[in-house]
């Protein structure tokens, strides 16, 4: 029997994306899996269900009737719990689940497997993967779009007969994905960008793209990276020094868009309700932490509001607002993880073809959880075999010899490798 997966119509209201489009379809089935793709699951991203038929997809009524014979499920967010209810036992949910704000009630009592995309290991050979990475990178994009429309002046510098306009100064708090793109569009409009983040390593890529570097340097910035390229919570000295430095930038700022993520952590607070009163009239903050909680405390998820003369947006679905794009990268995403897994032989998906990737991204297993970001304990490693006890030597005959101990082995870096952006 060949595999098929489903292809849902996300229900949640800010959702506009879908997690096939019609060029992944007609790859997965060349490869010979059967694709069932919910009535309308493209329509808000531009994909027409004729367009998934004329891949090779079938249309299902509902996302209930998707699921039915579906070995595996792609989702951007996670199902609901009726949909989950009508999956096949032992089913495979891919997509984007929100680990650290998991539900796992649906997938226990259904009996299913959850594969959360956002756990993707920071390796090089996992990037074309990386759901966190192809969304950031345009929520970094929409982020300056989205500040230049509520801004009420120009970006570029201009020298007109009437005047000169100066350039919008633009700052950056937080240099990983989504910051960088921000960086990058921010001087594409010619505004004069400067930024900052906790992680030294940041700065020749920010130079890199013509803005300027601010930050505090001290020896716990030079350890404020996790081996799995994130930042780590800083201490409350190094916060302090931190908005001593912001207050004094902020307030000379136009647009401040805020990136700072901590995994499974609140978003950091940079951009204190003071620190917004300091700023001119008719400035604008884009909080991409919104989410998390955001870096600012006046920030309203999903809205848009004037505090203190500063318009401060809070959307939280930024790569959303461009739902095609988005949907095509994400989209891309699954199906390079699902090449990876998919076995065309014995035609089944084989999650143990790459126990690396497989196992960091699995937060359920056949309704069972195994992550320990549930609270699952940690596979034990395997033992190596033990060498047969010696019977003890006579103490007469025995002379004392130097045991000569094994050099130890290297540790395998591939999990710490970090791909070039
Ligand atoms: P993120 O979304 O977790 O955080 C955004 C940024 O906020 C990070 O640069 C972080 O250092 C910064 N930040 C956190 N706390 C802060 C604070 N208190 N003050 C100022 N800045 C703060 O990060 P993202 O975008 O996921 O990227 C993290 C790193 O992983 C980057 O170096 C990126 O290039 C790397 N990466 C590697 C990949 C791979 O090798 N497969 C894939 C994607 C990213």
């Amino acid at each position: 029997m060949p595999v098929t997966i489903a292809v849902l119509k996300e229900t949640n209201k800010q959702e506009t994306r879908v997690s096939a489009i019609p060029e992944t379809v007609k790859k997965l089935t060349a490869l010979g899996i059967n694709i069932v793709v919910a009535k309308g699951a493209g329509e808000n991203a531009s994909y027409a269900d004729k367009d998934f038929k004329d891949a090779g997809a079938t249309i299902a009524t509902s996302n209930d009737n998707a699921v039915e014979k579906a070995d595996a499920i792609f989702c951007i967010r996670t199902p609901d719990a009726k949909t989950l209810g009508k999956a096949k036992k032992g089913a495979l949910v891919i997509g984007g689940l929100s680990p650290f704000a998991f539900d796992d009630k649906g997938f226990k009592d259904a009996g299913l497997s959850a594969l959360a995309m956002e756990l993707m290991p920071r390796i090089t050979r996992a990037q074309n993967m990386d759901i966190l990475s192809s969304q950031s990178n345009l929520a970094g994009y929409q982020s300056v779009i989205e500040a230049s429309h509520a801004f009420n002046r120009a970006f570029p510098m201009m020298m007109t007969a009437a005047g000169t306009i100066a350039p919008a100064k633009t700052f950056i708090m937080g240099v990983g994905v989504a910051g960088l793109q921000a960086i990058a569009t921010a001087r594409r409009l010619g505004a004069s960008v400067s930024a900052t983040d906790v992680r030294a390593a940041t700065k020749e890529q920010v130079e890199s793209l013509g803005a300027k570097f601010v930050m505090v340097k001290d020896e716990e910035s030079a350890n404020a990276e996790t081996a799995g390229g994130y930042a780590k919570e800083m201490s409350d000295e190094y916060k302090a020094k931190q908005a001593a430095l912001i207050t004094e930038t902020i307030s000379k700022q136009d647009i401040v868009i805020t990136t700072a993520l901590i995994p499974g952590r609140p978003a950091p607070v940079l951009v204190s309700e003071d620190m917004v009163k300091t700023m001119k009239p008719g400035s604008v903050i884009v909080d991409l932490a919104a989410p998390m909680g955001g870096n600012c405390p006046l920030t309203e998820a999903d809205k848009v509001v004037v505090k203190h003369g500063v318009t401060i947006i809070g959307h939280t679905n930024l790569a959303g607002m461009l739902s095609t794009d988005a949907s095509a990268l994400f989209s891309r995403n699954l199906f390079n993880f699902i090449t990876l897994v998919y076995d065309a032989d014995k035609k089944k998906i084989d999650l143990s073809k790459d126990e690396e990737i497989t196992k960091a991204i699995t937060l359920m297993e056949k309704g069972k959880a195994v992550h320990e970001i549930l609270g699952a304990k940690p596979a034990p490693k395997k033992k190596a075999p033990r060498a047969k006890k010696k019977a003890p030597a006579k103490k007469t005959t025995t002379k004392k010899t130097a045991v000569k101990k094994e050099p130890a082995k290297k540790k395998s870096t591939a999990s710490k490798t970090k791909g070039t952006k």
